[in-house]
């Protein structure tokens, strides 16, 4: 085959296959509005300020710090129990049934430790009203009697409110036998219009063992106008109010080339939602994983409106109020206040409950080659060598389903992968990897031995008449492995051992798609919720943590095959809050058009400020034939967010980078080579979201929390605190209004150097060349001085240390190594961490973390400073005792200082003074 060709298309859809045209026929295009889900109709009739609960502060009991009391439906006079759970600057609030019929489904697993409770005082202000209070910390906790409500103030300003809209919802358990129970279920399924027993979707209906169980609670964010979060959506990054009947949908859901701007479920959840106004950032994190729904409604409050709790004498104005009514459709209440103050400490204290972005290894965050599918052993090596032969980097290339013999993972297509071992053994040899697909639906086959094994040890989700439920999917009929199992777990994360999983080697890493899972010919093309998991516990209660349980069992599977010591890569479709912890996450089945790019910025931007640092869209789109300039265009904003990787439906055009022409091979090989360039400073970005939750593709309101115009921007994003990026995502665009955030910042030209000046807006010039990028003044990035083939033969290159100075004349930054690939960095402390500072007109290489014991052969042979306004006299290298003059140039035009070919340790001390007198 011609590099230059598009390769002829095979397709081979075996006999018991799905096809694509399955998938795209309108029928499956098919999901709920809200007004057709039962539980949002039944919670839609309680209205604002009906509340039916009080608390009996009598009940008050503090045990371990924990105050627990009932609230009490004075209807039904039903009590439940709340429990309230303070550590630090999060409030835990759970509500829960007293006894119920059963015990009711609590999130398990993504919760990483036990929260080490405080000791709040309790105090009776007045009849009606009790205050919990920290002695040394600013928040009070405010619970009123009549009608419920909870709210917390810091250092006495109201800042949240729980039920003040009085929409606590919480339908208990009843026995089907119950009188009620029995007309819902004898009736006509058409009739019963809330969905209590059984509800009718087109033609499926869902019967519900346990009858109507969904709870739902408002809270109230006082000053709030800002709020973000509540992924996944293809949708903007600021939420949006809600209308009646669109709420934001939080369902795992498979779906093929989804609407943008739209609120409904797609394929991954975290039910985390950011509030954020100058000086204050809070964070709501409703642990359900059922089916959940969320409005929203922003509006401007009189402020005398906020006194109920806390009275406030001050004059009426009007200010800003956000309202969120959260609604699930079953579990408890279980929700996280997270206090901030700023929004650092917000991802900091969501990240100690569900856990940090786990660190990739390094080669995980260069470029990867992927499209449904690489037909053959052939066409593999001929895309390989058509890197080489183009000379552009590349770490990757990936197998789609068809690499299986008949869609069964965990298996080879004899004809068409002869000699897997080989092929990895030939990728390995030029410090490349593999990444295959393994879905988790299991192919109906006696013979096929996963499944056969599987089907033996009872390892499959039941349907609810206790038989292994069957669905269809890209085998054909298929059995679901219940994730949810934590044997299981086990028994799927040890057939990743190299001795199980026959002809893989240690470059194969793993992708697990269609996790949410996705069952074609089903109710929304999604398990239905009557399944059964693991101790009898209802699809239902925990659809939204299935994909999240697969890819925690594969990184696990791939962590145990090298006995512990390697690092994983895990690409997964579906997750939910804590899947940072396994891998990356990718937004689905996206197309090929302008609209598509524009969003996957929003999209990514909403994934960071939840915890999932990790992620990235196919780049090219998915479905459909880019034209060059959105290939372009795409490859520009792809080598700048944190997962790039290109990816095309079968069926589309080949699009390898070389295939556009000569000029276009030119541009893609320059935007690919930069994120090379780039990569000591997207692994030190990582490594801080590993170590300290700090999001790695940041919204500007991250960076400039105080400055409001930077709220509702979300074309341009921050990389770290450092660099700006203003990708291009329209197509003809000649100039961008690029908005310059903060005050008082320096930006400089990333490529040409130059400090912009003037206004906070301001009009950039732009070609196809490449998108605006601009550094931070006060910040220094670590880059390599050149690129390899992969990032395997970039280990030891050189570095360059890029410097901008911000008015004062002050720089920091910092670069961190390990091997790229173990745990020893952890285990034996072999990293090196060092920080660099410039202060004072001298640079300093120092170390950030003592306890670092990798000593480093790499040097730092450039430095590039911008923004310094003089001639040096001479610039003079302290190290190891001895002082050497450093030769240099200056640009008076561009400011820039350039120190080249320097030999400086990047494990050592050393000093760089500049002499301007
Ligand atoms: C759906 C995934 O979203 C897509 O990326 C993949 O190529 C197909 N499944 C086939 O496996």
């Amino acid at each position: 085959m011609s590099l230059q060709e598009p390769a002829p298309l095979t397709p081979h859809a075996s006999d018991t296959d799905a096809t694509l045209d399955g998938i795209l026929t309108e029928d499956k295009k098919k999901f709920k509005t809200c007004s057709q889900i039962g539980f949002y109709r039944r919670q839609k009739l309680l209205l604002p300020g009906q509340s039916p609960y009080y608390a009996d502060l009598e009940t008050v009991i503090v045990d371990k710090g924990i105050t627990t009391l009932q609230i009490i439906n004075q209807d039904t006079k039903v009590p439940l129990q709340l429990q309230i759970i303070p550590c630090e600057s999060i409030f835990r609030l759970k509500i829960n049934e007293i006894s119920p019929l059963k015990p009711r489904y609590e999130v398990p697993d993504v919760i990483v430790k036990d929260m080490a409770t405080e000791r709040l005082s309790v105090s009776q202000r007045e009849s009606g009203s009790i205050v919990l209070e920290n002695p040394n910390g600013p928040y009070k906790i405010h619970i009123t009697a009549q009608p419920f409500s909870v709210s917390v103030t810091a250092d006495d300003k109201l800042l949240l409110s729980l039920n003040s809209q009085g929409l606590l919802y919480f339908e208990c358990l009843v026995s089907p036998q119950s009188k009620s129970a029995i007309l819902e279920s004898d009736s006509d399924v058409t009739k019963d219009e809330y969905g209590l027993w059984r509800e009718k979707f087109g033609e499926f209906v869902d019967i519900k063992a346990s009858g109507p169980t969904s709870v739902g609670l408002d809270v109230s964010l006082h000053g709030f106008e800002y709020v973000y979060g509540l992924p996944e959506h293809a949708d903007t990054h600021r939420l949006q109010n809600t209308e009646d009947n669109d709420a934001y949908r939080l369902y795992n859901l498979d779906v093929f080339a989804y609407k943008v701007y739209d609120k409904m479920g797609t394929y991954g959840s975290v039910p985390l939602l950011l509030a954020h106004k100058p000086l204050q950032t809070c964070g709501l994190f409703w642990l359900n994983a059922s089916e959940t729904l969320v409005e929203i409604n922003t509006r401007a409050v009189p402020q005398s409106s906020l006194s109920r709790s806390v009275p406030d004498t001050r004059k009426q104005r009007a200010i800003p109020q956000t309202e969120v009514r959260w609604m699930s459709e079953s579990g408890i209440v279980d929700l996280f206040l997270l206090m901030g103050p700023s929004p650092q400490d917000v991802f900091r204290q969501y990240a100690h409950l569900t856990g940090f972005q786990a660190l990739p290894p390094l080669f995980s965050l260069g470029y990867h080659q992927c499209r449904w599918n690489y037909e053959d052993e052939a066409d593999v090596e001929a895309v390989d060598l058509g890197f080489d032969l183009n000379n552009i980097p590349y770490d990757v290339i990936w197998l789609d389903i068809e690499h299986t013999d008949g869609k069964r993972y965990f298996t080879w297509d004899p004809e068409r992968f002869r000699n897997p071992t080989r092929m990895q053994e030939q990728l390995k040899q030029k410090k490349r990897k593999l990444v295959v697909i393994s879905d988790p639906h299991i192919k109906v086959d006696p013979d096929y031995s996963l499944y056969s094994q599987a089907k033996a040890r009872g390892y499959f989700v039941k349907d609810r008449d206790g038989q292994d439920f069957e669905g269809n999917c890209w085998p054909g009929t298929s059995c679901y492995l219940d994730f949810t199992n934590p044997a299981v777990r086990d028994w799927y994360a040890a057939q990743y051992a190299l001795d199980s999983y026959k002809d893989s080697t240690e470059v194969l890493f793993v992708w697990n798609d269609m996790n949410e899972p996705s069952v074609f010919e089903a109710p929304e093309m999604t398990m239905p919720k009557s399944a059964v998991h693991y101790k009898g516990c209802e699809h239902r209660d925990l659809h939204n943590l299935y994909g999240f349980y697969q890819q925690m069992s594969t990184f696990k599977g791939l962590i145990q095959r090298s006995a512990g010591q390697e690092r994983p890569f895990v690409l997964t479709r579906s997750f939910f809050a804590g899947s940072q912890r396994y891998g990356a996450v990718w937004t689905g089945d996206n197309k090929a058009d302008w609209e598509y790019l524009k969003i996957s910025v929003p999209m990514l931007l909403t994934l960071n400020v939840t915890g999932i640092s990790f992620c990235g869209a196919d780049v090219g789109g998915f479905v459909g034939d880019p034209e060059p300039e959105l290939l372009i265009r795409w490859y520009q904003a792809g080598a700048f967010q944190p997962f790039f990787r290109a990816h095309a439906v079968q069926n589309s055009k080949r699009r390898e980078p070389w295939l556009f022409g000569k000029d276009n091979i030119l541009l893609l090989k320059r935007v690919i080579e930069e994120r090379y360039t780039l990569l000591p400073f997207w692994y030190l970005l990582f490594y801080q979201a590993h170590v300290s939750a700090q999001p790695v593709m940041r919204p500007l309101w991250v960076e400039f929390p105080k400055h409001p115009e930077s709220f509702g921007e979300e074309t341009q994003y921050m990389l770290g605190s450092a660099l700006l990026v203003v990708p291009v995502l329209a197509p003809g665009v000649s100039a961008l209004d690029v908005l310059f955030p903060g005050s008082g910042e320096r930006w400089y030209n990333f490529r040409k150097y130059e400090c912009m000046r003037g206004p906070h807006r301001k009009k950039i010039k732009v070609t196809l060349d490449e998108i605006p990028v601009f550094q931070r003044g006060g910040s220094i990035i670590p880059l390599h001085t050149r690129v390899g083939k992969s990032t395997g033969w970039m280990d030891g290159f050189p570095y360059e240390l890029r410097v901008a100075l911000d008015s004062k004349g002050f720089a920091e930054g910092e670069l961190f190594l390990d091997d790229g690939h173990s745990f020893n960095y952890i285990r034996d402390s072999m990293f090196t961490h060092r920080k660099f500072a410039l202060q004072k007109n001298v640079l300093s290489s120092s170390s950030a973390d003592s306890k670092g014991k990798y000593q480093s052969e790499s040097i730092v042979e450039r430095v590039q400073l911008m923004g310094v306004k003089k001639q040096p006299l001479e610039v003079i290298l302290h190290s190891s005792g001895v002082k050497t003059n450093v030769a240099f140039t200056y640009s008076a035009k561009l400011c820039l200082l350039s120190l080249e070919s320097l030999s400086l340790c990047v494990s050592t001390d050393w000093e760089i003074h500049i002499r301007d007198k």
